[in-house]
């Protein structure tokens, strides 16, 4: 099966890069859960915001729905490149991408 690779900055700066399986069947939250950091607290409903990560890539800013734009407008550091990752399908589109965590 094709891997993808995903770049975590942690909440601390430390950097990782991960490899995982390009399953359409998870979301991005559950890869970087998978990996250990403590994300994923609502499963993936948009509900918690655990997920809330910074994404430097453009492409990835108007894809919210209506249910993420509510969680994220709830939060004191919320901005144009947050997202909650639990809402991004895994994809060929995310490989490379760069994510900082923000819980
Ligand atoms: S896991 Fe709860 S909002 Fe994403």
């Amino acid at each position: 099966m094709e891997k993808i690779a995903i770049n975590i900055i942690d909440v601390d700066g430390e950097k990782y890069a991960i490899d995982c399986v390009l399953d359409p069947a998870l979301n991005l939250m559950e890869v970087v859960r998978d990996a250990g950091f403590p994300i994923g607290n609502c499963g993936g409903i948009a509900l918690c915001a655990s997920c809330h990560c910074y994404i430097e890539e453009e492409r990835f800013f108007n894809l919210k729905s209506d249910l993420e734009e509510d969680m994220l407008d709830q939060l004191h550091d919320y901005n144009d490149n947050s997202r909650l990752i639990c809402q991004i399908p895994l994809s060929e589109k995310l490989n490379g991408i760069t994510i900082t965590l923000k819980y």
